[in-house]
């Protein structure tokens, strides 16, 4: 068991999420891979944070850029070898970081040889019974068996040759697998364990609300794909089902056996607060995702009642909160914040926010650089939501535009190679992670100084304290060290409270707090 006496890592840790096709590409084929950031590891140490998270490098016909994996315990020779993995596991362990990895149970990739061979079996065979097959409804089974549609658009529905339907909420090259077939759960802690075998601090769990569907697979009441982000959203088959628990319970035991605390952190999509908080309860996930910052208006009420809603639920259950802008799957942070000079600015004001609160913080690969959502060419688009939504959705590939490095043109030091996967833009060149680091002013610098000068010992149950004010977000972290932590998201200056400026996220003269500005204040004494 883990010591209880000093707090786990993870509680406060600030995590890297490295999208690896983007990261950076040491063989020229245009694709990130595990040597490109072995290659570049150092610019994680200087920049500050603690630990990785890997996205998918896993066999995979990239239906959805290995989110769709068909063998979950090998590496795809487009990112590399086992052995490319063991070096960059043991490199980045001789720097200090520690490294999490994606694990995909809601769904193997139509090329999983079990899969394979759930096609080539009948009708009620226990190969098919590891996935989601049913009869389909009306006249031959014409109609899928129910009116659920795929996240990415579509039925979630797609027919086998034989007649029969299988169930994917996502891509149709994204087979749901049947978590009441014992086979999976037996197969996905084999998974777990052949990771942790090799080194790996823990796991990242994709879309881990999903998994178990309701026995009787009832259709849902609208016919949508629910908002599960909504806090009054119905209850649905599809997701959240009460056996997902156990699980995690499983799992938890697998990850306690280990030492060096390695840590399960959950992609739950729910909005409802006190539902989400349930998967980290004691015995289950470590961590949870908390978006509901991600999806606040730039506006205090709302943030502040965000802030306080996710962390009263956490600590409820004894969890720790985390914090997230960015991610490989939404418009980055920097353009919802309305793009150019305003949205940096305003990114740069987050950034202290977010670390300021208690909890684990998660940043998304290029934030550091104020990298914003790229404008793509229709043709230049991957993301299989394009194609599924009949191009009317362009998907995620504008914040997936691979990182510049250096240079003054694309491919920016991103790949030996002449382009990258996705196009960047031509004028990236002051946002190269070399332009960047010459420049104390840059997002780079400011983001390292302000991870170094993070307030670390910041218990992650730290009362938190609001000092309500128009159009000032204004919360005293108490605490050792402990923060009051000042944003300004009005319109015109406003004046600072009493206390040594510790950091501010641009340029404050006198007393007097600009607009979309954060500032950090030292507590007097108590
Ligand atoms: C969530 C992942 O973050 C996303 O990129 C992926 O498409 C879906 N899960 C399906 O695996």
């Amino acid at each position: 068991m883990p010591d209880q006496s000093t707090p786990p890592w993870w509680r406060t840790a600030v995590f890297y999420e490295i999208y690896v096709r983007s990261f950076a590409d040491s063989t020229g084929d245009g694709v990130g891979d595990l040597r490109g950031i072995h290659d570049h590891l150092d610019h994680l140490v200087t920049l500050g944070v603690d630990a990785l998270w890997l996205t998918p490098f896993y066999p995979s016909p990239m239906a959805d850029h290995g989110y769709d994996v068909s063998d979950p315990r090998g590496v795809d020779p487009m990112f590399g070898t086992m052995q490319d993995f063991d070096d960059l596991l043991a490199a980045a362990h001789d720097r200090g970081l520690r490294v999490t990895v994606d694990i995909v149970p809601n769904h193997f990739s139509s090329a999983h040889p079990w899969f394979l061979a759930a096609l080539d079996a009948t009708p009620g065979s226990p190969e098919r019974d590891r996935f989601i097959f049913r009869d389909g409804r009306g006249p031959d089974g014409v109609e899928p068996p129910t009116n659920w549609l795929s996240t990415f658009g579509g039925p979630a529905w797609t027919r086998a040759p034989d007649g029969q339907w299988y169930l994917h909420l996502f891509t149709p090259e994204q087979p749901d697998l049947n978590w009441r077939n014992p086979d999976v759960g037996d197969d996905m802690e084999a998974t777990l364990r052949f990771w942790l075998d090799r080194g790996v601090d823990g796991f990242r769990i994709d879309v881990a609300h999903g998994l178990f569907k309701a026995v009787d697979l009832p259709d849902n009441p609208a016919g949508l794909a629910p908002d599960l982000m909504s806090e009054t959203a119905e209850p649905t088959g599809m997701w959240n089902q009460p056996e997902v628990h156990d699980v995690y319970r499983r799992w938890r035991r697998v990850l306690d056996e280990r030492p060096g605390e390695p840590v399960l952190v959950g992609e739950v999509w729910i909005g409802d607060a006190a539902e989400q908080a349930r998967y980290v309860r004691p015995d289950e996930l470590h961590l949870v995702f908390n978006f509901r910052l991600l999806f606040s208006a730039w506006e205090p009420s709302e943030m502040s009642q965000a802030i306080d809603r996710s962390t009263h639920e956490l600590r409820a259950v004894g969890a720790a909160s985390t914090w997230v802008l960015s991610n490989h799957d939404v418009v980055r942070h920097t353009t919802r914040y309305g793009g150019g000079a305003a949205g940096l600015r305003k990114a740069r004001a987050a950034l202290l926010l977010i670390l300021a609160l208690p909890g684990a913080v998660f940043l998304y690969e290029g934030e550091e650089l104020g990298l914003e959502e790229v404008e793509l060419p229709d043709a230049a688009l991957q993301d299989p939501i394009w194609e599924s939504s009949g191009h009317t959705v362009r998907g995620r590939d504008g914040c997936r535009v691979p990182m510049p490095w250096s240079g003054d043109r694309p491919p920016y030091g991103f790949t030996p190679g002449e382009r990258s996967w996705l196009p960047q833009p031509l004028d990236w060149a002051e946002l190269t992670v070399a332009a960047e680091s010459r420049d104390r002013t840059s997002m780079l610098g400011f983001y390292r100084e302000a991870l170094a000068r993070r307030p670390r010992t910041l218990d992650p149950d730290a009362p938190l304290t609001w000092n309500r004010r128009d159009s000032v977000l204004d919360v005293t972290v108490t605490g050792a060290p402990g923060v009051r932590c000042v944003v300004n998201l009005g319109a015109e200056p406003v004046a600072l409270p009493p206390g040594d400026l510790l950091l501010t996220s641009d340029p404050v003269t006198g007393r007097m707090l600009p607009s979309d500005t954060t500032a950090w204040l030292a507590l007097p004494p108590a």
